[in-house]
């Protein structure tokens, strides 16, 4: 559960922040490495994320009316639906005394209290208390503000957040050829990793990794020399991670994209924890959610351009899972490192290769420094 608590930031952390909100920090540098491990950053930023846009996951994974699933998201038990008119974002907790109402994953035309049976509607509306004359209106469920952005389906908890499109507009020239509404759920999975969640998204949109870290997987396709870094955006960054001539594409994809486009991954990093890996008929994606300090829960998939053969799905799920693997275990041993004495933050590498971090720093500086 949240935190409320007012919260130091350690002073070095503290020192950092203030010198990227306020433009004098010049040399792109790795923050101390407290930032990552000290467990008032983490309370912090839950705040931050109270009034972010979270992923939960895809839309097309509830495609019918009364598909449904569930999602903790910093302590708040969610349900995702689809109701008659939409996917809502409900409060997974009965408004009588508190019972969870469902769990897992499912296709339901209500939802019913395990406890007394209190029954609501797929809108959230309470339609059903057993021997109770006239529940009020506030005993529907809370509804959540939700944005269905290029399929894949965000929650803002507190309602605050600016709507997506503005904070995504340009963002959109970049990925817009790739149709990614139309890709297909595969086979998406939870996993834990013991780094903190900031680690795993920095790995996820560097390119300064790809070739020491995944030789014989992503560096035939995506090495590190090709990385290009875009300029980004007020709720996002993002870089090319261009093929190597000899790597020779895969399959089908949109008609819409452009040489180049057949030619790359796009990487975007929807501020705070939405990572994506667009490539030419699949897109690789992780929605990060902190578990503690040194570890967070990735939710993750490869979704795949409709029509592709099921093996052709497996294929390219399995290879993502492959180097998924390679990160996660450089990853947990780095955030073992960050907890040592003599751990410090070095000089970042030139933009195309890390500059996404030093965007993500500079997005959410201001953020934590007015959340403290
Ligand atoms: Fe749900 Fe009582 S707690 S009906």
């Amino acid at each position: 559960m949240l935190d409320r608590t007012h919260d130091h930031l350690p002073d070095n952390v503290m020192q950092e922040l203030i010198a990227l909100r306020d433009g004098t920090a010049t040399a792109p540098r790795a923050l101390a490495p407290p930032f990552y491990t000290d467990p008032a950053v983490l309370r912090v930023e839950e705040r931050v994320f109270l009034s972010s846009w979270l992923c939960l996951g895809r839309a097309d994974a509830i495609p019918n009316a009364g598909d449904f699933f569930t999602r903790d998201v910093l302590g708040e038990p969610l349900i995702v639906t689809r109701a008659k008119d939409g996917v809502r974002v409900l409060s997974n907790v009965c408004r009588h005394r508190g019972s969870r109402l469902v769990e897992g994953a499912g296709t339901s035309s209500r939802f019913t209290c395990p406890y007394h049976a209190w029954t609501y509607g797929l809108d959230g509306t309470l339609v059903r208390a057993p021997l109770i004359e006239a529940p009020t209106a506030d005993c529907n469920l809370p509804v959540f503000a939700s944005e269905n952005w290029m399929g894949w389906i965000f929650v803002n908890l507190d309602g605050t957040a600016a709507p997506m499109a503005e904070q995504l507009a340009d963002l959109e020239p970049y990925v817009r050829n790739y149709h990614a509404d139309e890709l297909r759920t595969f086979d998406p999975r939870a996993e834990s990793w013991g780094v903190n969640w900031k680690g795993l998204a920095e790995n996820f949109m560097e390119g300064y990794h790809l070739t020491p870290v995944h030789l014989k997987t992503l560096h035939p396709m995506t090495p590190t020399r090709l990385c290009e870094k875009v300029p980004g955006g007020a709720g996002w960054t993002g870089y090319k991670a261009h093929f190597d001539e000899n790597f020779s594409g895969r399959g089908e994809v949109h008609p819409d994209m452009t040489e180049e486009e057949r030619r790359q991954s796009m990487m975007v990093w929807i501020y705070p924890s939405f990572v994506l890996g667009l490539g030419p008929n699949s897109g690789t994606y992780m929605s990060l959610l902190p578990d503690g300090v040194d570890r967070v829960v990735a939710h993750w998939d490869t979704a795949c351009r409709d029509g592709m053969k099921r093996a052709e799905m497996q294929k390219c799920w399995d290879f993502s899972a492959a180097f998924n693997a390679e990160d996660k275990a450089r990853l947990e041993e780095m955030q073992k490192g960050l907890h040592s004495r003599w751990a410090t933050g070095g000089p970042l590498a030139p933009a195309d290769y890390e500059g996404t971090i030093w965007d993500f720093y500079h997005w959410i500086a201001p953020r934590l420094l007015a959340a403290v």
